[in-house]
């Protein structure tokens, strides 16, 4: 990995460590990486109403977009728990594939996410993980 693509996993595992997720336990942590150079990092965000749950990389897409980031959306980082699943690296989940695509997609970008894992990095283009995708030139 490029020092910039550790930088993003790392800030991916900090983010991790706010997780709220004390019904699943399974703590996620998300950082996008814009072309100005700035991160923006999210995580998962549960409810006592366990179908209201937040993704992480759908908290991180949230706080970018609150504070003015349209596109620029360069890279993406996802973490899961090391103690889960082997620690082998995630994906991100279908919707959130979507949402980070609205994002992408006002810049016409096709972000690599960077699926971190404990011993493994997966690097998978958003188009790979949401071909033939559904987006705003439908609307027209
Ligand atoms: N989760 C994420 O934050 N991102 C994903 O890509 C997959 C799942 C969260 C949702 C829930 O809080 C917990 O992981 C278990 O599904």
């Amino acid at each position: 990995m490029s020092d910039q693509d550790e930088a993003l996993a790392n800030a991916a595992r900090e983010a991790a460590t706010r997780s709220y997720s004390p019904y699943s336990n399974y703590a996620v942590g998300a950082a996008l990486r814009f072309s100005d150079g700035s991160v923006v990092t999210g995580t998962n965000i549960e409810n006592a109403s366990y179908g209201l749950a937040l993704c992480a990389e759908t908290v991180a897409v949230s706080k970018a977009m609150a504070d003015g980031m349209r596109g620029g959306l360069e890279a993406v980082a996802v973490v899961g728990p090391a103690d889960k699943g082997n620690g082998a690296p995630i994906t991100p989940c279908g919707r959130c594939r979507q949402v980070l695509k609205e994002l992408a997609q006002l810049g016409g970008t096709d972000p690599e996410i960077l699926c971190v894992g404990n011993d493994e990095v997966r690097k998978l283009r958003l188009s790979r993980l949401l071909p033939d995708a559904f987006g705003p030139a439908a609307l027209d």
